[in-house]
């Protein structure tokens, strides 16, 4: 066989075998055993110097050309591999948009929160002030300044953890009371505000009773104010939170500082009067403190008690939030359990 023939079977024989190779590794090889110094066509060339003179630039000339066929093929199917490596990422890639996404889970502010923000975007839209107190209070202000002196018989209503003998948790929300009395100037026009926050009571905690739990305070002080202020006021405070059917009722009660203090009912949410569990077949619920504010309170803030007067009250967010939606167990506001909490996901 001459060496041309050689040379175009060489080719042919190559060519198919580089198109059916499947990966860049073998083709890799097959380059460096066909076109490299120790191949075939390396070999072919050798054998030229046997030829006559003048054939070896013709043979020289097809042999260059075959070499260059073969690495374009070799080129090709370089490039036919690495764009099928290309391929089969990115169908591996392939991200399926119409896959459902993880749900994104989102807090919500705890019922309590909700509760007292409630509370107070009710007073607030009556024009009353927001006003904040300290939690570690004065003996002073949780009671004296409330017309409860030290060893009054009242201070047993309410079992507190003392810090010292003067500072105390306080056990109400009232001493805001007092605090803002002291500092407001009537000359500029009447006192108006809510208190909400923690209070703390040596109470062993259980169903209904937690040693730490929540009030929102109330005062409102000025000339001429009447028991029928605080009546109106309270009404539309149980039609906002407990519905617009609602009635309120008051009974005789004792605070030191209010005279005459009233317990307030609000009529049963549930059974409309008729008679439940919920209110215990009276067809109403106790849901706060009240009364018109004690002239002692009013003189030891330095107020003048013949001229201004008004009335206060207390109430609890918790009991509120309990009786709104069945909650029988105070702990549970306090146990920071999602099953719980994540059931009073807000609107909105
Ligand atoms: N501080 C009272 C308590 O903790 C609740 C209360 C009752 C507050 C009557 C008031 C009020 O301002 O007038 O039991």
């Amino acid at each position: 066989m001459d060496l041309k023939s050689k040379l175009e079977e060489l080719f042919e024989q190559n060519q198919a075998k580089i198109k059916g190779l499947k990966d860049l590794d073998q083709l890799n090889q097959t380059r460096v055993e066909l076109l490299g110094k120790k191949g075939p066509i390396t070999e072919v060339l050798r054998g030229m110097k046997d030829l006559d003179a003048s054939e070896r630039p013709k043979v020289g000339a097809f042999a260059n050309k075959i070499k260059d066929d073969l690495q374009g093929a070799i080129q090709e199917r370089k490039h036919t591999l690495e764009q099928a490596v290309i391929n089969q990422k990115l169908a591996e890639e392939t991200i399926d948009v119409t896959l459902p996404g993880d749900a994104v889970v989102s807090g919500t502010p705890h019922i309590l929160a909700q509760i007292m923000d409630d509370i107070e975007e009710f007073f607030i839209g009556q024009g009353y002030q927001v006003i904040d107190g300290p939690e570690v209070e004065e003996d002073h202000y949780n009671f004296e300044m409330l017309n409860i002196p030290k060893n009054h018989p009242a201070r047993d209503m309410q079992d507190t953890f003392y810090i010292d003998d003067q500072l105390l948790m306080r056990s109400q929300t009232s001493p805001v009371q007092a605090r803002t009395l002291e500092v407001h100037d009537f000359s500029k026009g009447p006192l108006k505000m809510i208190s909400p926050g923690r209070v703390y009571r040596r109470d062993t905690d259980d169903a209904t009773h937690s040693h730490q739990f929540h009030q929102v305070e109330g005062l409102v002080i000025d000339r001429h104010i009447t028991m029928a202020d605080l009546k109106g006021t309270l009404l539309a405070l149980a039609q906002h939170v407990f519905g617009a059917d609602r009635k309120i009722r008051l009974r005789p009660s004792f605070f030191p500082f209010t005279e005459p203090s009233v317990e307030v009912d609000v009529s049963c949410f549930r059974c409309n009067g008729a008679g439940c569990a919920i209110c215990k077949y009276s067809g109403w619920i106790e849901v706060l403190g009240a009364g018109m504010v004690h002239p002692n309170v009013l003189n030891a803030a330095g107020v003048d008690a013949t001229v201004y007067g008004g009335f206060a009250f207390g109430l609890g967010p918790d009991r509120f939030a309990m009786l709104k939606y069945g909650i029988d167990d105070i702990r549970s506001f306090y146990q920071g359990d999602q099953r719980f909490l994540s059931q009073f996901q807000q609107e909105g």
